[in-house]
Parts: C-alpha cells; sequence; structure tokens
C-alpha cells in the first residue's frame, strides 16, 4: 500500500454519475490532505490529516502491512484530466490549413478545396501502423505530462474498412507503449473519402466497417453536421452500432445546427460533442436527458479558438441544467493541442465557467462521458488512483497561470508516471 501524505490542498467533484447543473459547483476540498492507494493502485481512502494520522484505511489490515510513505511536498492534488474527445492517431500536420485560416478561409473551404479530413486520410493511408503510433505518441505522452489520465481516440483518418481497423489497432499499441488509459471510438462516418458516392459510403459503414470492427472499439461516433451525414444516416449508423454492442457519441451541431443534440439524446448516446450552434430545444433535450446515460454536453474550447469561432453556450448550458465536460479534441486539422490544461483555461475565460465547474467538466462529467464515472474521474474510495501533482497554491491559480504547466508528478493507478516526487 502506499500513502502520499502532505498534500497542501486535495480538490475533487464527487460521486459516482455525471454532475448536472448547479451540482457541477460542488467540489470537495480537504486540507494537508493524504490518499491511500492499495497495492491494484484503487484509492482506499482520501482524506485530511488529523493529529498527524493518515486517514485510516477501510480495509481490515490483519498480519502486518507494509505502507510506503510518498511525500508530496505541499503540492496541490487535483483528479487526472479525463480527455473524453481526442482524434490523437493520425499520422500527419497539416499546419498549412491553419495558415490559411489566419488569411480567412474557413474550415470549410479548405475541406472544399482537398484539405481538411481528407488530408488526414491520405497521410494515414500513406502510412503503416508503426509509424501511426511513431507519430502520435508523443501527443499521448505529452497529454500525460500534462496531467490527462484517461483519453478517449477516435479512429475516422482511415475510412475503409483495413484503414480503420489500422488505426483502432495503433490505438492499443499507443495504449501497451505508453501509461495513458486510452478509450476507443470507432468514426468510419467522419466524412466521405473523394471517389466514392455519399449513399455508397454510408452503406460500406454500414455493412462493411461495422460489422468488421465493432469489437475493436468500445464508443461509435458520426459527425451529423451540415455537409457530412444527416440525421438519418446518423440513426441508421447508430442504430447498427448499438445492435453490435458499441455505445453512441456524437460529432453534433458545430457547424450548423442540425438537430445533432435532440438526435443524440433520443439515442441514449454518452455525449454530444462541440455544440457550437446547438438550438434552443437541443439545450432543453440535452437538460431534460435523465435517462441512463443522461447525454454529456462536451465542449470543445480550443476548436472554437482555433476555427475563430464563438464559443459553444457553456453558460446556457450549465443554467439550464446539462451535464457539461471539457475535452481537447485534439487533431490535427481543427485543435492542434494535447493540454486539457488550456482547455480548462478557456473553458474559464472564453465560456464563463468557474474553476470548479471547469474542473467538474474536466474530470468527472469526462468521465461519465465515457462510461467510466463509477472507476474514474474523482479521488474517492473505490476509484483509480489517477491524480496530478501540482506545484500552485489554490485550483483558481490552474487557469490563471495561461498556458504553462505547474504538473510536478502525474500518478496513474497509484504509479508516478510523469515528473517526479
Ligand atoms: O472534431 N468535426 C469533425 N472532426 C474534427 C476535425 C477533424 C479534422 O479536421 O481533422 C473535429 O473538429
Ligand atoms: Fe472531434
Amino acid at each position: 500500500m502506499k500513502l502520499f501524505h502532505n498534500i497542501r490542498t486535495l480538490y475533487t467533484p464527487t460521486g459516482f454519475s455525471a454532475r448536472r447543473g448547479a451540482e457541477m459547483q460542488s467540489i470537495e476540498e480537504f486540507e494537508n490532505a493524504a490518499i491511500f492507494v492499495d497495492d491494484r493502485g484503487r484509492i482506499l481512502n482520501v482524506g485530511s490529516f488529523v493529529e498527524d494520522r493518515a486517514p485510516a484505511p477501510s480495509v481490515a489490515s490483519s498480519g502486518k502491512v507494509s505502507i510506503e510513505y510518498i511525500d508530496c511536498h505541499g503540492f496541490v492534488a487535483l483528479p487526472g484530466f479525463v480527455d473524453s474527445h481526442t482524434h490523437c492517431a493520425f499520422a500527419g500536420e497539416r499546419s498549412d490549413e491553419f495558415a490559411m485560416r489566419a488569411e480567412g478561409k474557413s474550415y470549410q473551404e479548405i475541406a472544399k478545396a482537398g484539405g481538411g479530413i481528407r488530408a488526414s486520410v491520405e497521410q494515414v493511408r500513406h502510412s503503416s501502423m508503426a509509424e501511426i503510433v511513431h507519430y502520435s505518441k508523443p501527443f499521448v505522452e505529452r497529454a500525460l505530462a500534462l496531467g490527462t489520465t484517461l483519453m478517449e481516440i477516435k479512429s475516422g483518418y482511415g475510412l475503409a474498412v483495413e484503414q480503420e481497423r489500422k488505426l483502432l489497432k495503433a490505438m492499443d499499441e499507443l495504449q501497451r507503449e505508453t501509461p495513458m488509459e486510452i478509450v476507443k471510438t470507432f468514426l468510419g462516418a467522419h466524412a466521405v473519402p473523394s471517389g466514392i458516392p455519399h449513399g455508397a459510403y454510408v452503406t460500406d459503414v454500414l455493412d462493411n466497417q461495422l460489422p468488421a470492427l465493432h469489437h475493436l472499439a468500445e464508443f461509435c461516433d458520426v459527425f451529423m453536421d451540415e455537409g457530412y451525414f444527416t440525421e438519418d444516416e446518423t440513426r441508421s449508423i447508430c442504430h447498427k452500432a448499438k445492435a453490435l454492442g458499441l455505445k453512441i457519441k456524437l460529432h453534433a451541431d458545430e457547424l450548423e445546427a442540425t438537430r445533432g443534440a435532440e438526435t443524440a439524446v433520443e439515442l441514449g448516446a454518452f455525449s454530444a460533442d462541440h455544440l457550437l450552434k446547438v438550438s434552443a430545444e437541443g439545450i432543453r433535450a440535452l437538460a431534460g436527458s435523465r435517462g441512463l446515460p443522461p447525454t454529456i454536453a462536451t465542449l470543445l474550447p480550443i476548436t472554437a479558438l482555433s476555427l475563430r469561432a464563438p464559443h459553444a453556450p457553456a453558460r446556457k448550458l450549465i443554467d439550464t441544467g446539462c451535464a457539461v465536460a471539457i475535452a481537447t479534441d485534439c487533431n490535427p486539422g481543427s485543435a492542434m493541442s494535447e493540454n486539457m490544461q488550456f482547455a480548462f483555461t478557456l473553458a474559464v475565460i472564453g465560456m464563463q465557467l468557474t474553476p470548479e465547474e471547469a474542473l467538474t467538466a474536466a474530470t468527472l462529467n469526462g468521465a461519465a462521458a465515457l462510461d467510466r464515472a463509477r472507476t474514474h474521474g474523482s479521488l474517492e474510495r473505490n476509484k483509480l488512483a489517477d491524480f496530478v501533482l501540482y506545484d500552485i497554491p489554490s485550483l483558481e491559480y490552474l487557469p490563471y497561470h495561461i498556458a504553462v504547466s505547474d504538473v510536478a508528478a502525474v500518478v496513474k493507478s497509484g504509479e508516478i508516471v510523469a515528473g517526479s516526487l
């Protein structure tokens, strides 16, 4: 067993499901805290030191128990970030498009001119699995060093059975080669590859890709938006995916309001992501999604910044009672960043979340969006000991110190995997 002690303040949301609306503000704070971890990397107890005694472990310890004491030097502890939306398996960069956007071209104009998702598809098709792993691994490792301990990765730069398989297998390899815990999402319906009619491609996703690949992923996502996939196509793909045992996420209402949020709720999706253009009905649908699970509104402020688009209506979503998560959307086109702390800062500065709400959004609600809220996303008994120690005085210092990392150490399942103590 390990006892991480001498933590100046430990901040964590609590609970085993998403926090919605006003609940997102509620954060537990323990001064002079300690975290007791068992040999499987699970939390036995979390709390403040009282009279120099550690919080008693909740297990009956018969006989001799050896405890390793780890001094956390007065650092602040937060749960590891859960980055619940990334496309972090790719094979090359697209800074040329970034420069075109700086000259005033839109994401859609660049896509029409042969850039966008299709450019990344070309790069992936010309790369082996080992090359994709080699290219993506530094992004995953940097994400870890910046405090992310659980990361979702989507396919969607292959757009054909064997190419999508290569990406999903590359994610398995990233999981093996790094301490990052990875959740895999199949996103065959990300775009239509050039040379294939739209309808024929939807048929390929339904009849070839899903049957061949469903066992390699946990979630299925669809880019439901103007110029990408329609509501009807999204429904067919998601129904088939659900029949094959996959859980659902949607890229929803990013470029235009196309009933993405409403469709996500109707399909029982774990999350509706982006939502830059979500309608009032969409917000109401998300707030009313009381099913098991509720549909999380996953907001991606780095994408809005990078596309020079207004942020998603985060305040409206929270004030209406939705459960909001934030994630990076890390991808080579619209959000070239694996830095959850930067998403956190933008959530506070650009979307008017409080630091407490942003913490819930970046941890527990992200875990809920990945169906991991029972085991991840907060620091409490029976969850994994995934936490980050920061050389900062308080929670609000984290978004306040813009784009600079104060991470001292990252702990995944009770092991220090980045930084040192
Ligand atoms: O989430 N919106 C769709 N897909 C990605 C962009 C992917 C790309 O441009 O490569 C996104 O922003
Ligand atoms: Fe995305």
